[in-house]
């Protein structure tokens, strides 16, 4: 067991250094979509707050190269002005003197917002020496960013190596319930894999078939193993150096004597209509682009949803965030509220899709980790939370 905040004692007047994910769906204009990362880490900034610790939060936003105000984390210093009761700071750096300053000046009980640490190539990087310049401003480490809790990052990995550290509620919830989910997996047991980060998720792809009866593909990720498969794609997104990945976890699965379900029809646009014309097609040609799947792929899907006694489900199965490309997304999310299955929904773009479609409460257990979960899942932990402290019994 790992050591939690309520293992913590004498925070009065601690710095504690939070790291929490507040990854969150924005639009262009920095409009937050969904807030369910940040709903669900105010238990910890509360409990944190109510012990009259100085509470620092850090976390990433989106993968920005470098300083970019359209990552700001800004937005989400609002949102916590409104959703918390005591005072709320922000400042546009992670380092520094004047961070250094602001920390010192912040008052028992009260929070201070540091910005998106991926403006910073260290903390990708999990650089010690940033770490321990963070690590300075601070007397104790809590992680709380099961979302990214896969990432050897500066600010989740390397902080805990430096300071005394403990986790927060939001991820001893998740520890919990995702571990009781994978001990005795209820089978058939059908996972679904959709959205967009083939580049990092395809990996663990592979191992997860050794755990699921079923998978089912879509969403961007899908046209990567469509062209392994040899089918056409047109213009939709693929990851060329990640076919030969894809043919191998198709033979794989195949050797295995397991299900691997593709899209067979989609919504298609045409890329040089200027007009982007949407056309329902079974094969991707010429310069058409897959933006959701089509209604046969959906009855595909929906006869292993219906079949099955336990439902993982991260990624969208199309651009849902566009009204006219939501219909996958949405109709896989109704079929996976309605199964009998045990369910459990993970991703920061997959909980804003079944909010969305007002499906949530229906989902058993909706888990704010997308790829972290998956990992989970795979490996029964994870690297930020192996290098958290054992609670001392
Ligand atoms: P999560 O945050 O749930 O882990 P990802 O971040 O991997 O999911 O992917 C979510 C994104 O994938 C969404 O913003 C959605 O628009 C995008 N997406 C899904 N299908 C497609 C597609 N066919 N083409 C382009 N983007 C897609
Ligand atoms: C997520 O949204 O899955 C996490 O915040 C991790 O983001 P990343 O895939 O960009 O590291
Ligand atoms: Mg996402």
């Amino acid at each position: 067991m790992k050591r939690t905040i309520k293992d913590l004692v004498g925070l009065k007047g601690k710095v504690v250094l939070v790291r929490v994910d507040f990854n969150v769906p924005m639009d262009e204009g920095g409009k937050i979509l969904d807030n369910t990362r940040i709903k669900n880490v105010i238990p910890t900034i509360e409990y944190l707050t109510k012990q009259e610790a100085r509470v620092v939060l850090l976390s990433h936003l989106g993968r920005p190269k470098s300083f970019d105000t359209k990552k700001s984390l800004y937005p989400v210093a609002i949102e916590l002005m409104k959703r918390l009761e005591c005072n709320v700071d922000f400042i546009n750096a992670v380092v520094g003197s004047e961070v250094k300053k602001k920390i010192k000046n912040l008052k028992e009980g009260n929070v201070l917002l540091l910005e998106n640490t991926r403006f910073y190539k260290e903390e990708d990087k999990c650089d010690m020496d940033f770490a321990r310049e963070i690590a300075s401003y601070g007397d104790i480490f809590v992680n709380d960013a099961f979302g990214s809790a896969h990432r050897k990052n500066a600010t989740g990995f390397a902080l805990a190596r430096v300071l005394p550290n403990a986790i927060g509620f939001l991820m001893e919830k998740e520890i919990e319930n995702l571990s009781l989910a994978i001990k005795e997996p209820k089978r058939p047991f059908v996972a679904i894999l959709g959205g967009a980060k083939v580049d990092t998720k395809i990996k663990v792809i592979e191992k997860f078939i050794e755990k699921a009866d079923c998978l089912i593909i879509g969403g961007a990720m899908a046209y990567t193993f469509m062209l392994a498969r040899g089918e056409m794609v047109g213009m939709s997104v693929i990851e060329e150096d990640k076919i030969a990945v894809a043919k191998e976890i198709l033979d794989k699965a195949e050797a295995q004597g397991k299900k691997i379900l593709l899209p067979i029809d989609h919504l298609g646009v045409s890329t040089s209509d200027r007009k982007g014309k949407i056309e329902r097609v079974d094969k991707l040609k010429g310069d058409l682009a897959g933006y959701d799947i089509g209604d046969k792929t959906v009855e595909l899907f929906k006869k292993e949803i219906d079949g099955a006694s336990q439902i993982f489900w991260n990624g969208p199965l199309g651009m849902f965030e566009n009204p006219k490309f939501a219909g996958g997304t949405r109709k896989i999310a109704e079929a996976v509220a309605n199964s009998n299955a045990f369910t459990i929904v993970g991703g920061g773009d997959t909980v804003n899709a079944i909010n969305t479609f007002k499906v949530a409460d229906k989902i058993d257990f909706v888990s704010t980790g997308g790829g972290a979960s998956m990992e989970f899942i795979e490996q029964g932990s994870l690297p930020c939370i192996d290098v958290i402290q054992q609670k001392i019994r």
